[in-house]
């Protein structure tokens, strides 16, 4: 019985492919490779079969998993202002899943997003009503709202999770849709200067992604039905990024400072993390300092 990982070509999904794999399951990844890269899965030992398709082709497609991850969904907000359909394939492509979920009996874990608390003044509680004021917010209040019809209409119970800012390795191919920690990181080890939308104070709840990694899994151990925090309950602002970054990598690189151009941008982000904790026992393990030391060896920049 396979653990399928839709989205597994991607960021998220390739960390989480890569754990799979090392704890023995058979893998099956189903990506259009719309920001994914097979060069994510590069390297990767063990029982894997990857699907260059869509979720919206998951019904003329032969798949009988045990378990679902679902993070196939077009994966940030300015791709969704580009192309407003984008919308309706988040949801069908979810549909998707969920129907051969009802199918096969998978238990579903899916990815949401701390974006659905823009406009929402932290600490951020899962039960904040949301206020959607853009495509991509849409898109994942709808994902959301698919899982619950699921559960009312035939009882399938599945978990999302609501990631706050995920970084690690393997996010080249989101290029420009990258985590800013890891964007910064890129830039500076260039020598080239990194630009900051206004002036710096922004903070994020920056989670490394081996521990999303860990919450997925608890997730999909757990028999929880609902939404779940995945953040770490500190956050830290654009600046302290940087200045982490110059310690780590032994620089003293100033950042650029340009007018924000975003409209509906968001300030500040922070995961209120005590439903996740005492509903999954899951807490974030890696300090934002520690994951940016492994970023950095990760990408072969060790202190020198
Ligand atoms: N990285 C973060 O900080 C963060 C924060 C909140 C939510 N998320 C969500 O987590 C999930 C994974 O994010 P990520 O950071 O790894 O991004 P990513 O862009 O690397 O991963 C998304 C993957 O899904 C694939 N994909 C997109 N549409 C698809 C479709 N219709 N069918 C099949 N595959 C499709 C892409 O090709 C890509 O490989 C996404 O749903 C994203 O929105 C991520």
């Amino acid at each position: 019985m396979s653990v399928l990982v839709t989205g597994g070509a991607g960021f998220i999904g390739s960390n989480l492919v890569e754990d799979l794999l090392n704890s023995g399951e058979e893998v099956v990844v189903l990506d259009n490779m719309h920001t994914g890269s097979l060069n994510n899965l590069a390297g990767l030992d063990g029982n894997l079969n990857v699907i260059e398709a869509s979720c919206l082709e998951i019904p003329i497609l032969d798949l009988n998993p045990i378990e679902i991850f679902h993070l196939g969904i077009p994966s940030s907000s300015p791709m969704y202002k580009k192309q407003p359909f984008l919308v309706g394939e988040a949801i069908n492509g979810t549909i998707a899943v969920f129907e051969l979920a009802k199918k096969s009996g998978a238990r579903v874990v899916y990815a949401s997003s701390s974006s659905l608390y823009n406009g929402l003044n932290p600490p951020h509680r899962e039960d904040m009503k949301i206020l959607v004021t853009d495509y991509y917010t849409e898109a994942r209040l709808a994902v959301e709202r698919i899982a619950e019809l699921y559960n009312i209409l035939f009882g399938l119970k599945s978990i999302g999770l609501r990631f706050f800012s995920a970084y690690g390795i393997r996010e080249e191919s989101k290029k420009m849709y990258a985590n800013m920690v890891t964007q910064f990181l890129w830039k500076m080890k260039e020598g080239k200067t990194p630009v900051i939308y206004g002036d710096g104070t922004q903070t994020r709840d920056f989670i490394y992604v081996k521990d999303i990694v860990r919450a997925l899994k608890m997730a999909m151990n757990s028999d929880y039905h609902g939404i779940l925090n995945a953040g770490t309950g500190k956050s830290y602002s654009f600046n302290e990024v940087i200045e982490l970054l110059n310690n780590q990598l032994q620089l003293e690189i100033k950042p650029t400072y340009v007018e924000n151009p975003i409209k509906n941008y968001v300030y500040h982000t922070l995961s209120d993390t005590s439903k996740a904790e005492s509903v999954l026992g899951f807490r974030s393990q890696c300090s934002l300092e520690e994951g940016i030391e492994r970023l950095a060896e990760g990408y072969g920049f060790a202190n020198p």
